[in-house]
Order: C-alpha cells, then sequence, then structure tokens
C-alpha cells in the first residue's frame, strides 16, 4: 500500500500545502499529523478521493470549493460554488467598520454572498461586548442567503438575512454600510482563473464600475446623519469610486490600502 508521502511526491505540480490539506480531509487528520507521519499507509478508498480532488485543482477549480469551507476572520465558513469564496483582502473592510462602530449602530452587508462580512462584524462585536443595533447581511441569490444563514446558525452569529436587489427591500436607515460588490470588468482577462465561481459576484458591466454606481447615491439615501459607506473595489478604481462618492455628498473620503498595499476599499460619511 503507498503512504501519505508517496501520494505528496506523486502530485508535486500542485501546492504542498494543498496536498497536505486534502490529505487532512480525506484521512481525518491534522496537518501536524501529516507532517510528523508520513509513512501512514494511504488505503485505496481516501486514495482514489484525494486522485479525483487532485485531478479538479489541476483543471483550475479552487481548494475551497473542494474543501467546502474557507477560513475568514479566524472563522469557518461553508462555502458552495453558488458563492463567493471570502478573500483575506475583504478582512480590510471588516477592520474599518469595527474601527468606527459604536452601541447601537444598525450595519448592512450588501451582497452577503457567504455572510463572511456580516458575521464577522456580528462576532467581533459581540465577543467585544459591543451591544449595536441590528446587523443585516442581503444578498439577491437565495443560495447565498441559504449558505450565509447557515454559517450564521453554526457560528452562533446574530445576524438578519434579507433577500434584496441591493436596496430595494432595505429601508434602513443604517449607521454603516459595508460592501464587496462585483467589481470586475467584464471584459477583464483575470476572469478565466476565476471560472468556477459564481460571474454575478465578479463581474459588473464594461468597466466593472455598474454595481458601485447603482450602490453609492442609493446607500446615501438609506445612511443616517454621520452614517459611513464602506465599498471594496479593484485596486485601479479608487479615483473613480471616490468621486462618485464626492458627487453624492458624501465627506471625509479616503481610500485605504490592504496589505499587498493596494487601494482596496474606500470610505465616506453623511453628515
Ligand atoms: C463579490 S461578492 C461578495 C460576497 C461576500 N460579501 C464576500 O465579501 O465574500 C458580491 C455579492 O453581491 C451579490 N449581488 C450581485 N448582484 C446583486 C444585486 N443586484 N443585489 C444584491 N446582491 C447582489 C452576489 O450574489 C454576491 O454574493
Amino acid at each position: 500500500m503507498t503512504c501519505l508521502e508517496s501520494w505528496l511526491s506523486q502530485h508535486q505540480d500542485l501546492q504542498r500545502l494543498d496536498r497536505e490539506l486534502l490529505i487532512c480531509e480525506a484521512m481525518g487528520m491534522t496537518r501536524a499529523q501529516v507532517l510528523a507521519r508520513p509513512e501512514t499507509p494511504l488505503p485505496a478508498a481516501p486514495r482514489r478521493k484525494l486522485d479525483a480532488w487532485a485531478g479538479r485543482l489541476r483543471d483550475g477549480e479552487p481548494l475551497a470549493y473542494l474543501l467546502r469551507r474557507k477560513e475568514f476572520w479566524g472563522l469557518t465558513l461553508n462555502v458552495c460554488n453558488a458563492v463567493l469564496i471570502p478573500r483575506p483582502e475583504t478582512e480590510l473592510l471588516v477592520e474599518s467598520a469595527l474601527g468606527r462602530i459604536r452601541p447601537g449602530d444598525r450595519v448592512l452587508d450588501l451582497g452577503t454572498g457567504s455572510g463572511a462580512i456580516a458575521i464577522a462584524v456580528a462576532s467581533a462585536v459581540a465577543s467585544a461586548g459591543l451591544r449595536v443595533g441590528l446587523v443585516t447581511g442581503s444578498d439577491n441569490s437565495s443560495t447565498a442567503l441559504a449558505v450565509a444563514a447557515g454559517n450564521g446558525r453554526t457560528l452562533g452569529a446574530q445576524v438578519t438575512w434579507m433577500s434584496s436587489n441591493w436596496f430595494d427591500e432595505l429601508p434602513g436607515p443604517y449607521e454603516l454600510i459595508l460592501s464587496n460588490p462585483p467589481y470586475i470588468a467584464e471584459s477583464d482577462p483575470h476572469l478565466a482563473a476565476l471560472s468556477y465561481e459564481p460571474q454575478a459576484a465578479l463581474t459588473a458591466g464594461p468597466d466593472g464600475l455598474d454595481a458601485i454606481r447603482h450602490i453609492v447615491p442609493d446607500a446615501f439615501r438609506r445612511l443616517s446623519p454621520g452614517g459611513w459607506l464602506m465599498l471594496e473595489h479593484g485596486y485601479n478604481q479608487a479615483n473613480q469610486v471616490r468621486r462618485l462618492m464626492q458627487q453624492t455628498g458624501l465627506t471625509g473620503i479616503e481610500t485605504l490600502t490592504d496589505l499587498a498595499g493596494c487601494d482596496r476599499v474606500s470610505i465616506g460619511r453623511r453628515t
């Protein structure tokens, strides 16, 4: 019978970490156990599963869809191919919200997908003992909302889930509106590498700004005085997003950079 180490070396074209995590999943082992006991025999059934997963990884399917989960803000979220896999750079949106949130605030995560932002904010304020008002996560995808609600339940997050085409069913007001909307241009060549993720979560018109152009003025009307709009966007969209915010009447506008040094989140306030 083959062992873990020999399976790992047979698939060296794949990233080592990905291979180890797949073994953990197939064998019910921790990563420490895989590293400490590479001579562990690999029976036929998990081996067949691992070979199939290796093939899917080679075809470009993201590891998170194979494992059906992804870490975000230290939380494990279930994902499926109906939701965008939460990205580490989106944690900047959560961090920025937590820096401005006050007791009683009503928070909206618009286009919540797996529920990542809403659940991270609700969990962080709960563990800090801060009593905020309602945290709402909304999306127009019923499958995404089911995934988000399941994640909220599993993680014990106090979030209200709403089905809505952007703001159509969301009267507000909110003190914080957070959104990581689709922002990739329809012709962007990077989309080829994202073909497993829902296109409605990724693209927004010819320049990628259609959703943001729609959201900014509507968000302004739903913000309470002093409330903040915080939007994730593409690394090269900050100037346009700031201009849209300014034209709408938001003030205190600034852009925050992610850990890679890219412009990633722009924020503005309704004064
Ligand atoms: C980039 S994904 C963000 C998902 C999640 N917030 C995250 O950061 O991982 C954008 C989300 O917006 C949702 N969306 C797209 N168009 C929408 C619309 N017209 N109304 C509401 N939600 C929409 C998509 O279903 C998707 O879940």
